[in-house]
């Protein structure tokens, strides 16, 4: 099958066309460093057959941090860290890329212990809880971003991919809703891509041309006055003309509802998959020169395989699936190919919000009870 054969992005050469999505763990200390249990949840990823395992997003400055257990590149100590991840997913067969986030103004003041920043201050009665970045700002941004990348390329990870979907930092600048600003960075769509390709400029700058970089994008917001679907094909063609190796596409914010990334409930398969696929098509048939990965909705290896085979995407990128099972890619290419069990009821996020680490909730349920009937029974 296609979706088992090797991929190279930039000199970085994959085993399959199966990407773990960046995915929160919620299991680095409090100080953003790397734990036992991250490393292990690392290694199931590459044990259980994943070709590139990309990390949860991983904040570049710490007032950019959202979650509990979030994992920082932000500072020269967290390098150690890093380099035991790409290790442990090297030793078994994967890649590793780490996500550069920046949260804007979803960041936790409370976590971080400073106010939130983002493009402009939301509008409406909390709209303080987030400050416009000034000049300053923006530029220690950008290095900020260099050199996390350039902390992960010297711990031997494989690439970063920065994080412009979904809503955080980045995506709050590339969208018209939460992009109020005035001057260079807000208004048109070259103003709101700016801090995005200055990002991807600056980390060129430092890594060199030869170091896999990749921008996870948003499809779409799905929200009134959000980015479009054509401002984010244009956005695609100018990471493409800036140096960026590969996009992953995605879609919605924490906002959209029921159209979020990550679309509640159960869904038809094979019909309801891949809810970005004529995004991905139409971003193809665009004239995009550069690999693309597809997130959202995978469940089941014939939709995968299908998507390779048609050329609609080059890298098929899953998250709760792996949740449930990290051991799934391993599993469909044994040759049991019944499609994930993930329900995408989001009861992951509940331990993950706790600080607990994210797991599947549903999948300790179904052990419990696997194990009391086998109890029953003896
Ligand atoms: C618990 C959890 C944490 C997530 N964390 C991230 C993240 O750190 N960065 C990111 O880009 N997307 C994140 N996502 C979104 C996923 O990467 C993916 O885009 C989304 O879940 C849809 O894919 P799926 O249907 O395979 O789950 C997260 C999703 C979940 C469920």
């Amino acid at each position: 099958m296609r979706v088992f054969t090797p991929f190279v992005i930039n000199g970085m050469r994959l085993r399959n066309r199966f990407v773990r999505s960046a995915t929160a763990e919620g299991l680095a200390a409090p100080d953003g460093s790397v734990t036992d249990r991250l490393e292990a949840a690392m290694k199931a990823l590459a044990v259980g057959g994943v070709g590139l395992v990309i990390s949860g997003h991983a904040y570049v400055e710490k007032r950019g941090q959202a979650g509990l257990g979030q994992m920082g590149v932000h500072l020269p100590a967290m390098e150690a860290g890093v380099a035991r991840l790409a290790r442990c997913v090297h030793a078994h067969g994967g890649r590793f890329v780490v996500q550069l986030a920046h949260a804007g103004c979803r960041a936790d003041p409370a976590l971080s212990g400073e106010p939130a920043v983002g493009p402009s201050a939301p509008e409406g009665a909390d709209g303080g809880a987030c400050q416009a970045m000034t000049a300053e700002d923006l530029a220690r941004l950008e290095a900020a971003f260099a050199a996390a990348a350039a902390l992960c390329r010297d711990a031997g990870a494989d690439g970063v991919q920065i994080h412009a979907a979904h809503g955080y930092g980045i995506s709050q600048f590339l969208s018209p809703r939460t992009n109020r600003r005035q001057g260079a960075y807000g208004g048109s769509l070259e103003n709101r891509a700016r801090l995005l390709l200055e990002i991807v400029g600056s980390i060129r700058g430092l890594v060199g041309r030869d170091f896999p970089l990749l921008v996870k994008i948003n499809s779409e917001d799905f929200l009134e006055g959000g980015m479009d679907a054509a401002e984010s094909r244009r956005v695609v063609a100018w990471l493409e003309t800036a140096g960026v190796d590969a996009v992953e596409l995605s879609g919605g914010t924490l906002d959209s509802g029921r159209l979020s990334p990550v679309r509640p409930g159960r869904f038809p398969l094979p019909e309801g998959e891949a809810w970005y696929r004529e995004a991905a098509r139409a971003v193809k048939a665009a004239g995009l020169g550069i690999p693309l990965a597809l997130v959202g909705g995978v469940r089941s290896l014939e939709t995968a395989e299908e998507l390779v085979a048609s050329g609609t995407a080059d890298l098929l990128a899953l998250s709760r699936p792996l949740i449930r099972e990290p051991g799934l890619v391993a599993r469909w290419q044994s040759g049991d190919r019944t499609p994930s069990a993930c329900l995408s009821d989001n009861l992951c996020f509940v331990p993950l919000r706790r600080g607990e680490g994210v797991s599947c909730l549903t999948e300790a349920r179904r052990k419990r009870r696997d194990g009391r009937e086998a109890d029953g029974r003896a």
